[in-house]
């Protein structure tokens, strides 16, 4: 039988799928689908201090093969979502990500602390990437100085492994990923939302009342593994592979090109079952192709 685990160095994932954060609620509401036991983890959506709207509607907008979103991160707070870890780890033990988010950085540090003192989280996501907060896309991971201040005070007040998340809008997404390692990340994941434009040619107005908007997707997919490959290539830390997976093959494509672990998103919209199907397409290919475990393909593109 294939074995299916995913090292991370601080830590082995029963297997390398991780629903993706703001496509899987706070996991409790996929409950009704399957065990999320199955998974190698889950990550809770975004998650500020306080409780937050988000942005005005509309905030989804369907592109060929792919999603546009501008969420603004609405969220109940992290006084709310301690309730709600509290509740899901009491009905099943799959591993526990938050993704800690921040309107300044004192606020990323300070969401962070105090998630890192929950014996129910597993790690931290630190999602610097979000794309639909502020005016442009701005966001810390466009700047690898930035990063690199940011993940430095939040690894002084936390003591749970922290993954932090990409951006695939940065100028260098290379320069931002060793910045973020060098600063102490344990693993990096990438890459979140393209940024990308809607435009409702009646009205002669952008869908999106912040104009700009994440796209992800199986669109997104070559554009993400092409990213994933480069960082992989520089990286000293384990990378989690994100972008447009939708099946087994495709998470086993980001294993060759060297990440340990994969996130599935947008799948999970269009098929709630989506990410346990996952798990079950790479065993299935793994014994079709011989492949006794992800080591033996981690990183091993031939190019
Ligand atoms: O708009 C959103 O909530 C998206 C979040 C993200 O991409 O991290």
């Amino acid at each position: 039988m294939a074995d299916l685990s995913a090292d991370l160095g601080f830590r082995t994932l029963k297997n390398p799928v991780i629903a993706a954060s703001g496509t899987f609620g706070y996991g409790e509401e996929f409950l009704p689908f399957y065990d999320l036991d199955v998974l190698g983890a889950i990550v809770m959506k975004g998650i500020f201090r306080e409780e937050r709207p988000g942005n005005p509607p509309p905030r989804l907008h369907e592109t060929p093969a792919g999603l546009l979103n501008s969420i603004g991160l609405a969220g109940p707070g992290s006084a709310a979502l301690q309730e709600i870890i509290r509740r899901l780890h009491a009905r099943t033990p799959v591993p526990i990500i938050v993704n800690v988010c921040g309107g300044d950085d004192d606020e990323f540090v300070e969401v962070a602390a105090l998630f890192s003192g929950m014996d129910e989280v597993a790690m931290l996501e630190l999602n610097i990437s979000c794309p639909n907060v502020k005016k442009g896309g701005a966001c810390p991971a466009q700047d690898a100085g930035h990063t690199s201040r940011l993940v430095k005070r939040v690894k002084e007040r936390i003591r749970k492994p922290l993954i932090v998340k990409l951006s695939p809008n940065a100028a260098d997404i290379v320069g931002v990923a060793q910045a973020a390692q060098d600063a102490g990340a344990d693993a990096l994941s990438l890459v979140n939302t393209f940024l990308g434009l809607a435009v409702d040619l009646e009205a002669r107005r952008p869908v999106f009342a912040n104009v700009y908007a994440g796209l992800s997707g199986p669109a997104v997919k070559p554009l993400a593994l092409r990213l994933v490959r480069e960082v992989c290539l520089k990286a000293y830390v384990p990378v989690i592979g994100i972008g447009g997976i939708a099946s087994g093959r495709d998470a086993l494509d980001y294993i060759l090109v060297g990440a340990s672990a994969v996130q599935v998103g947008t799948v999970n919209f269009y098929d709630p079952a989506g990410a346990a199907r996952i798990v079950t397409e790479i065993e299935a290919e793994m014994e079709r192709l011989k492949i006794r475990d992800l080591s033996e393909i981690r990183g091993k593109l031939q190019a």
